[in-house]
């Protein structure tokens, strides 16, 4: 791993990207806000997810040969201890968010791939762990679209690796009123598609690749670890 940017196909030629606006709202600019708007802030006190719990559950799951699925900033990746010798891949299909999330893991020498994570991945090998933090909300819904993905994640794990992270759910029950604001606002401008986002749709689109998982909701967001991969004729 030597921290050069690779392209992979991120967006089909010519056509509009319906994974867009799940990624394109991450500029520069908003990447120096990120973590104290979005960790600091919306992650505890409107989805009511402590930060500091998402950052005990990389200490718990990240491998020694990790895959960060839709890095953001790296700080969850910044505050893990990784077994020596680790070996990290971020994949992002928005550019700034790799060049962003690469620098600041520079010790690490972590590989960048642009891609996206609904497209067929340029990936092979086997990883420990796989990390889709903050990213299956930001994907188009309903949850059963993002099968796929999930059934490609899980085709990269070795038989003992895991898939975990954390997606903030649609169930308004689950949210306080300005949780239910943001949520209208997030999925009107396209940033988030998870209205219709519950934990039981979590939990079946997760089990239709793992054979074991554990998932929690903590306030409006599911903390999710997936192991025992499947395995699907190619
Ligand atoms: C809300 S941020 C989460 C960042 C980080 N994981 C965290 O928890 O702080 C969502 C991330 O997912 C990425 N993302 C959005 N759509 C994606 C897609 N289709 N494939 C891969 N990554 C995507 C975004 O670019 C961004 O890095």
């Amino acid at each position: 791993m030597d921290g050069r940017l690779e392209a992979a196909a991120a967006a089909p030629p010519g056509g509009t990207d319906p994974t867009a606006a799940g990624h394109a709202v991450y500029t520069p600019g908003f990447l120096r806000l990120y973590d104290s708007l979005v960790l600091g802030v919306f992650g505890p006190l409107v989805w009511r997810c402590p930060t500091r719990l998402v950052v005990a559950h990389y200490a718990r799951h990240a491998g020694r040969r990790h895959l960060d699925v839709g890095p953001g900033t790296g700080y969850f990746l910044a505050r893990t201890r990784l077994p020596p010798g680790a070996r990290v891949v971020l994949l992002d299909p928005n550019p700034h968010v790799l060049a962003h999330a690469a620098a600041r893991l520079a010790r690490l020498r972590p590989a960048a791939l642009r891609a996206d994570v609904l497209r067929p991945l340029p990936l092979a090998g086997r990883f420990d762990s796989v990390a889709l933090t903050y990213v299956l909300h930001c994907l188009p819904g309903p949850m059963a679209r993002r099968a796929p993905a999930i059934r490609a994640l899980a085709a990269l794990l070795a038989p003992d690796g895991v898939l975990f992270g954390a997606t903030v759910l649609g169930t308004p029950a689950r949210h306080t009123w300005l949780g239910r604001a943001l949520l209208a606002d997030t999925n009107r401008r396209g940033i988030f598609d998870n209205r219709s986002d519950t934990a039981e749709g979590l939990r079946a689109l997760l089990a239709e690749s793992f054979a074991a998982l554990d998932l929690r909701v903590v306030g409006a967001v599911a903390v999710f670890a997936a192991t025992a991969p499947r395995r699907f004729p190619p």
